[in-house]
């Protein structure tokens, strides 16, 4: 148990919450963070009822919430009250506007948390009546900009702490062990949001070879592009990237976007591998801190790692 202002408002005993990783936080996963003191999100991704609908299923009795991509939200808002009406603890926007979506999230009683990539962003989040900010460094796997955690984190608190005191902080980007959580605490958050490190937990959903792939990277290996974003006929606005291991296929092509836009062979050799776990072509999508990952392992021993991790580091400053 390590107690600050995050645990207390979602009555929980680590400030640890799970990302709502697209594809990869199912209800599996997102109960587990629940059932390990944290707080699990499921990946609402894209957006696919079904799909929803079954890792809500999932997620049995846990107390868990809904992470959406906001842009992509706009064009299926069926979805969040499809996702309301699981009574989630709270719904997770990231990437787009969030006003759209505030009053229904209210009403039905559920937190609102915005994850965003700039103080402006921040800003506009808190109007808009966010409870939680989650500040995400460019460290982080997923998408993302280019602002880095360790910046980024202290200058959301100081401008919390000014003009929105009752707004929660978490940081998100590169935090991967107690390291990473004592550090974020330090920086003026209330607890952070771990992607990467819960997406190398066995009950992710990913392909094994994946995992290996990021298990074999360091860091260094890392690189954030729009390639990926190409093959998958994802619509992105231009502002993001995203994080990913180099491979052969990232060596062709990055750089080199427009000749990827038309070339439908390419694309389809990448979407192929993808199924078939080949990482040499399909990119393995995780952050720099794939440099802390060894191993695969059960989300409660992720966070039993980091909560007696990060109270090692904390009490030898006191
Ligand atoms: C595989 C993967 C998929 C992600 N998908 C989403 C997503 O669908 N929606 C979202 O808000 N964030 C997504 N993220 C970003 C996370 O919300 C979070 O910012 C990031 O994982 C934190 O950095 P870390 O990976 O270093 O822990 C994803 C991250 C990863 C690693």
């Amino acid at each position: 148990m390590l107690k600050t202002r995050l645990t207390e408002k979602l009555n929980i005993d680590a400030p640890i919450l799970l990302a709502p990783m697209a594809f990869a936080s199912g209800g599996a996963l997102a109960s587990a963070v629940t059932q390990a003191g944290g707080l699990g999100f499921i990946g609402g991704g894209y957006g696919d009822k079904d799909w929803l609908e079954q890792e809500f299923t999932a997620a049995g009795n846990a107390m868990v919430g809904c992470g959406f991509i906001t842009w992509s939200l706009a064009n299926q808002p069926e979805l969040l009250t499809q996702a309301l009406e699981r009574s989630p603890k709270a719904i997770f926007l990231s990437f787009g506007d969030p006003e759209l979506f505030v009053e229904q999230i209210k009403q039905a009683g559920a937190l609102l948390i915005c994850q965003v990539q700039t103080l402006r962003d921040a800003k506009h989040a808190i109007d808009a009546g966010a409870d939680i900010i989650v500040a995400q460094g460019a460290e982080a796997g997923g998408h993302g900009e280019k602002r880095a955690t360790f910046t980024l984190v202290p200058e959301v608190a100081d401008y919390i702490a000014k003009t929105a005191p009752d707004v929660l902080l978490v940081a998100a980007g590169g935090i991967a062990d107690g390291r990473g959580l004592a550090a974020s605490l330090m920086l003026g958050a209330d607890g952070v949001l771990v992607g990467s490190r819960f997406w190398a937990a066995s009950e992710a959903l990913v392909h094994p070879n994946m995992w290996q792939a990021a298990i074999d990277a360091t860091g260094d290996d890392t690189l954030r592009s729009k390639i990926v974003d190409i093959v998958r006929s994802r619509d992105w606005p231009d502002r993001y990237t995203i994080n990913l291991v180099e491979n052969d296929f990232s060596k062709d092509w990055h750089g080199r976007e427009s000749a990827l836009k038309t070339d439908k062979v390419a694309q389809q050799t990448w979407n192929d591998a993808l199924s078939a776990g080949n990482t040499a072509i399909a990119n393995t999508f995780v952050g720099e801190a794939t440099g802390l990952i060894h191993d695969v392992k059960p989300a409660w021993e992720i966070i039993d790692m980091m909560v007696s991790q990060a109270k090692i580091c904390l009490r030898s400053y006191s």
